[in-house]
């Protein structure tokens, strides 16, 4: 396992197809999805030579403390179907690799046995659905379980185009006869994740009718009880009531990157939700020099989508990103090895950062700047 990509491969041996498809697909014509990586092609390196290289330095500081390097573990859904436990699992490797893990509102594992880990950097993301009680309790609990800062995701009220969804899955939104039975050839998965029952989504499941509880039938529940009227007042009202580090997620255009700003947020997380909501859209990456020239230095700017090597995290560092969440490349890792998987994830792409700041002649993060890259359409020089 020497590349996030050798990690992949691995996880398309383990995996059955219904859960390759979730964890790998976008939406639509997967125009995101593909631009998501298409946008670090376009950026170019112009390395230094005879630079003092001897101690380099990738760590750098999330809200204010040193982590090992610039990342976050994004938050995903669902992960009870890649292997038992998944969250926690995903937690114990981000608290031993001392990067934060963000965790979902449809994650599987509850919120305060996550929390009860020990050294995590623990962040809550909040889904808005049902009622207000809803957001309410989740982040007062959140506030309870101690997590260091809560991280709203935007783009998610509609439910992306997910077309491979739509076809795979029988009327009930359960898994059909051929995705059973290509699961029934993957016994290594089902071992490992049907061993303690189908998930659930522990941390809303009581939210949710009970007649509505399982696995596949709360997924389309909960989604079908998103407000389609999120607003930015609604932003400012979450804000007042969470006093810590407060993120808005899932952010593209400029305006709303000043809208966030206005309404007193932390930090922003630009991204395309992994290319799996808006199809056609432009990348973080697209956003992020503009995004960085908007907010100054007043909060965090981090991106996600497409992190699969080191060098994507030093082009977005020079772009101006604090900090990358990575979604599928430590999911590659826990579905290839489980929590040893993740944790080789986080340190292939460290140890990737390491050695790319070397070759480009560059001692540290805090001296990487945009003028060490060039589009590839400015090219000759
Ligand atoms: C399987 C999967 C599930 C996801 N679930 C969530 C979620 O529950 N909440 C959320 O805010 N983002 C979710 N995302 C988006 C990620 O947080 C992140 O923005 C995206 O994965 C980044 O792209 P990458 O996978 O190329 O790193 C999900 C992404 C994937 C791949």
């Amino acid at each position: 396992m020497q590349t996030v990509e050798d990690l992949r491969a691995r996880a398309h041996r383990l995996m059955p197809r219904f859960v390759l498809e979730y964890l790998e697909a976008g939406s639509g014509e997967e125009a995101t999805l593909a631009r998501e990586r298409e946008a670090f092609a376009e950026w170019r390196v112009i390395p230094h030579t005879l630079v003092d290289e001897s101690t380099r330095d990738v760590s750098a500081p999330i809200l204010g403390s040193k982590a090992p390097l610039p990342l976050a573990i994004a938050p995903t859904g669902l992960n009870g179907i890649f292997m038992h436990h998944a969250d926690l699992a995903l937690a114990r490797a981000a608290a031993a690799s001392g990067v934060p893990f963000i965790q979902s509102t449809m994650s599987n594992d509850r919120m305060e046995q996550v929390a009860a880990i020990d050294g995590l950097r623990h962040w809550w993301q909040l889904y808005v659905f049902g009622g207000e009680e809803v957001w309410q309790e989740l982040v007062d609990r959140a506030e309870r379980a101690g997590c260091e800062a809560l991280v709203l995701t935007t783009n998610a009220q509609i439910f992306g185009q997910r077309d491979w969804d739509k076809r795979d899955r029988a009327p009930s939104g359960f898994p059909d006869a051929a995705d059973l039975l290509n699961a029934a050839t993957h016994p290594r998965w089902a071992v490992t994740t049907l061993t303690g029952g189908l998930p659930e989504f522990a941390n809303v499941i009581d939210f949710v009718p009970k007649d509505r509880r399982s696995f596949f039938d709360s997924a389309n529940w909960i989604r079908h009880q998103m407000p389609k009227t999120l607003s930015w007042r609604d932003v400012a009202r979450i804000r007042d009531r969470w006093t810590r580090p407060f993120f808005v997620k899932g952010i593209l255009n400029p305006d709303d990157v000043q809208q966030a700003l206005d309404c007193g947020v932390d930090g922003v997380m630009l991204g395309a939700h992994g290319g799996r909501q808006a199809d056609w859209s432009v990348s973080a990456l697209d956003v992020l020099p503009r995004a960085r020239e908007i907010v100054g230095d007043r909060i965090e700017l981090y991106i996600s989508g497409g992190i699969r090597r080191g060098s994507d995290i030093l082009k977005a560092c020079a772009l101006g990103a604090d900090a990358v969440l990575a979604g599928r490349a430590p999911l590659y890792g826990l579905c290839a090895h489980g929590e040893d998987g993740v944790r080789k994830a986080i340190e292939l792409l460290r140890s990737e950062m390491l050695n790319e700041l070397g070759q480009y002649g560059v001692p540290g993060l805090d001296k990487l700047s945009r003028y060490l890259l060039v589009r590839t359409e400015n090219l000759p020089l």
